[in-house]
């Protein structure tokens, strides 16, 4: 015969310890019961648990003590903790010390079995397997001491329920780092439900978060499950968060605080077990500060804060990086054999990357489309003069040859989009010239046919 989970549970009320008992036998735990601190960590000692739930207040301490003890000596072992309703504060500091979960009296059963699930998977010999194989293919890349950092905090609210919310500039990896929560926790096998809050219409808002009943609005012809729904079991993923309108956080505060969601035109509330993970490049508090953002929901999300550092402060992850890129990238693009001359990596050592590893990317994108050879050379990288401490702009403006001195003007462009507007030009003219034949246009213009190609993708060019 299988051996029983064990769980131990902890409550001064002989009442509830009996209920609780009961309900955790009925799903086929076994349990030891502990009236106080003293009882529960010589229980502790003795035995090997799977799940530990424990009340608040014990006449020798109280429960959040017992879950930095277990942080300490058994940090394997999922703690969630049980509140008097509506105490929120006291919750979001048991999460904070590590605490898997939390449930708010009176217990609700379907509550309890949801967490008691999620508990049970993190330690099952499959979601070990599932760690060793996983899900998102991706990994993240750095072994600078910030990304070393980073990825021992990702395992440990991996193996937590509390809402996160990650901080950091754009293109710092931000939907990465939430996928890895999602995917090396007991979580992983439901879905993970990103979505740009900032992208959603707001006047569809409720309706894609919480679904919508058959004609409960022109268009609505059929039912539809909301995000929430979708997510169900799994996490949802709120991106660019501070975008979310106030009437909308408004409700979404509901949503997560009662784990229910009411669709448009529907007259009951449907139950839902989602993680929440959120994520903007903003600084919330201040946005907070100055009443666009609610507090109320801020605290919520805001459980544990996160932060993504920028790439510029993990300059000796770059060439590792850069090589990981490059690889995905090359096998897209079929040309296996690329690589960077190490002049090249130099350079991007030296370059201060305003869109951190997503503007990497794209830099070695546009490198291997744009490369005559196999080696990528500085020049390829076309990073301009920017964080090149050698040389200065002033110089290089006055050393520009004359034949651009015809170009059209700048106006009020950027320097990226006026340059593109001076290679429409003159590729229109190549392509003039040549009569529309694409070889010998770039032949005319000294690139590879590959690099035209790219260039008439990228400028829109017919
Ligand atoms: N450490 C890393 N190792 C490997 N790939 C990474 C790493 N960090 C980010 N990436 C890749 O860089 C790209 C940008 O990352 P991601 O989309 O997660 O950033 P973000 O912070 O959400 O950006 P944005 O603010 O633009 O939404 C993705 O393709 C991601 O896979
Ligand atoms: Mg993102």
């Amino acid at each position: 015969m299988t051996k029983l989970p064990l769980a131990l549970i902890i409550d001064d009320e002989p009442d509830i310890l009996q209920l609780l008992g009961i309900t955790l036998t009925r799903m086929g735990i076994d349990t030891l019961k502990a009236e106080n601190l003293k009882q529960a960590y010589q229980h502790l000692n003795n035995n090997q648990f799977d799940i530990c739930l424990t009340d608040m207040r014990l006449p020798d301490g109280d429960g959040l003590e017992l879950v930095e003890y277990i942080q300490k000596n058994y940090p394997e072992l999922p703690v969630a903790l049980i509140t008097a309703h509506g105490n929120m504060e006291i919750a979001i500091d048991a999460m904070k010390a590590g605490a898997f979960d939390f449930l708010s009296k009176p217990v609700d059963l379907s509550a309890l079995r949801n967490l008691i699930s999620s508990a049970l998977k993190l330690n099952s010999p499959k979601q070990k397997l599932a760690k060793g194989s996983q899900k998102s293919k991706k990994l993240l890349i750095g072994d600078t001491p910030v990304m070393l950092q980073l990825k021992q905090t990702i395992l440990k609210l991996s193996r937590s329920q509390a809402p996160v919310f990650i901080n950091g500039e754009s293109g710092t990896g931000k939907e990465l780092v939430a996928k890895l929560i999602h995917y090396k926790g007991p979580r992983s096998e439901c879905p993970f439900i990103p979505v740009n809050c900032g992208a959603i219409p707001s006047e569809l808002m409720e309706s894609e978060f919480f679904g919508h009943k058959k004609g409960s609005f022109t268009g609505s012809i059929q039912d539809k499950k909301g995000l929430f729904q979708l997510a169900d079991g799994g996490t949802l993923f709120l991106d660019e968060i501070a975008e979310l309108p106030l009437n909308m956080q408004v409700k979404l505060l509901r949503a997560i605080q009662e784990k229910s969601v009411r669709p448009v035109g529907g007259d009951s509330e449907i139950a839902v077990n989602v993680r929440i993970l959120s994520a903007s490049h903003n600084n919330l508090l201040e946005l907070v500060e100055n009443n666009e953002f609610r507090q109320d929901l801020f605290y919520r999300i805001n459980v544990i804060e996160l932060t993504v550092p920028p790439l510029r402060e993990r300059v000796d992850d770059i060439p590792k990086l850069a090589d990981y890129l490059m690889n995905q990238l090359s096998v897209l693009h079929g040309v296996e054999n690329t690589y960077l001359s190490a002049a090249a990596i130099q350079r991007l050592k030296s370059y201060p990357f305003p869109g951190n590893i997503r503007e990497l990317e794209n830099i070695l994108e546009r490198a291997i489309t744009l490369c005559l050879g196999e080696e990528i050379q500085v020049d390829d990288l076309n990073l301009g003069q920017f964080g090149n401490k050698t040389e200065n702009l002033t110089t290089v403006s006055e050393d520009i040859p004359d034949q651009y001195h015809d170009a059209p003007t700048r106006d009020n462009l950027s320097l990226d989009d006026y340059l593109e507007k001076i290679e429409s030009i003159e590729i229109i003219n190549a392509l003039k010239q040549s009569n529309g034949n694409k070889t010998q246009a770039a032949k005319l213009l000294g690139i590879s046919f590959r690099a035209m190609r790219y260039k008439l993708k990228k400028l829109k060019i017919e």
